[in-house]
């Protein structure tokens, strides 16, 4: 006798944002990706920080899987300037959105960011290193609130023996980008100056001593090639924390 398998409904939060929508365009060109139910949604679908309104949020679509991108998301200068909220928003997101995926007993991928790993490391760095030291003070609010999502996804799979898993993604840039300069990460920063230095014929500055060696990648390779991708497309039951 034939067995189906249950209808899959994935939901994509913070699927409005640069990651979100690099995963909706891969997703509408592969149609093997077709018996699942696809949703993407960004705050004006629901305030993630409102646990209340989340629970509603998942009773509403049922989702079998969730990929989780939603966070209040910035560069150096939105950090520098509110790390209170940056911590107060993502855990309470993260909250809101881990006790109803626990409720609904659904596969998670969550993200993380290589930005939180400790600010005095050796390299290369791996996932085992997370937690080995105080991130930089510049983002330490973001920092601890993504450090938690990864202790509380882990403390939920012990506890409940659930598929939640997070991914570390390097810095990515694309489509989609925030390119205000005050909030904006490194790459769609210099993109803006140097299309305003273009426009008004005026000296590019750029921040800094030069020195430091970061690490960039086209949003559109992460989804394509690594094992980030892996996870967040085929949202394996890995139990493990694994980088991009
Ligand atoms: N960008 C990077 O370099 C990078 C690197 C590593 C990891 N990550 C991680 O990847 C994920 C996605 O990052 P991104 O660069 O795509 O961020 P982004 O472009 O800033 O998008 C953030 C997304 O989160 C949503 N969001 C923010 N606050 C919310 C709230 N209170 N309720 C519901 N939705 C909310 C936004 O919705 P609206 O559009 O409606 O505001 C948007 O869809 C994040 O978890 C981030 O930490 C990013």
């Amino acid at each position: 006798m034939a067995t189906t398998s249950p209808p899959q409904v994935v939901l994509v939060t913070g699927g409005t944002g640069l990651v979100g929508n690099a995963l909706r365009s891969v997703v509408a060109a592969d149609p093997s990706k077709e018996h699942a139910t696809w949703i993407f949604l960004g705050r004006k679908d629901c305030d993630l920080i409102d646990a209340v309104a989340t629970k509603a949020l998942f009773e509403r679509y049922k989702p079998t899987h969730v990929i989780h991108l939603a966070a209040h998301v910035g560069g150096l200068f939105a950090n520098l300037t509110s790390n209170l909220e940056f911590y107060e928003d993502n855990m309470r997101i993260n909250d809101s959105v881990l006790a109803a995926c626990v409720a609904h007993r659904v596969k998670l991928v969550s993200c993380l960011s290589t930005c939180i790993f400790p600010d005095k490391s050796a390299y290369p760095i791996d996932e085992t290193m997370v937690h080995n030291g105080p991130p930089h003070a510049s983002n330490e609010g973001y920092s601890y609130a993504k450090r938690m999502l990864e202790v509380h996804s882990r403390l939920c799979r012990t506890a409940f023996g659930l598929d939640f898993v997070t991914v570390v993604p390097t810095n990515v840039y694309g489509p989609y980008d925030q390119f205000n300069l005050s909030q904006s990460h490194v790459v769609p920063g210099l993109i803006h100056k140097c299309y305003l230095a273009k426009l008004h014929s005026t000296p590019l500055i750029v921040g800094g001593t030069g020195k430091p060696l970061r690490q960039f990648m086209c949003v559109a390779r992460v989804l394509a090639h690594s094992h980030t991708s892996h996870l967040l497309l085929h949202h394996a039951a890995s139990r493990t924390t694994s980088r991009g």
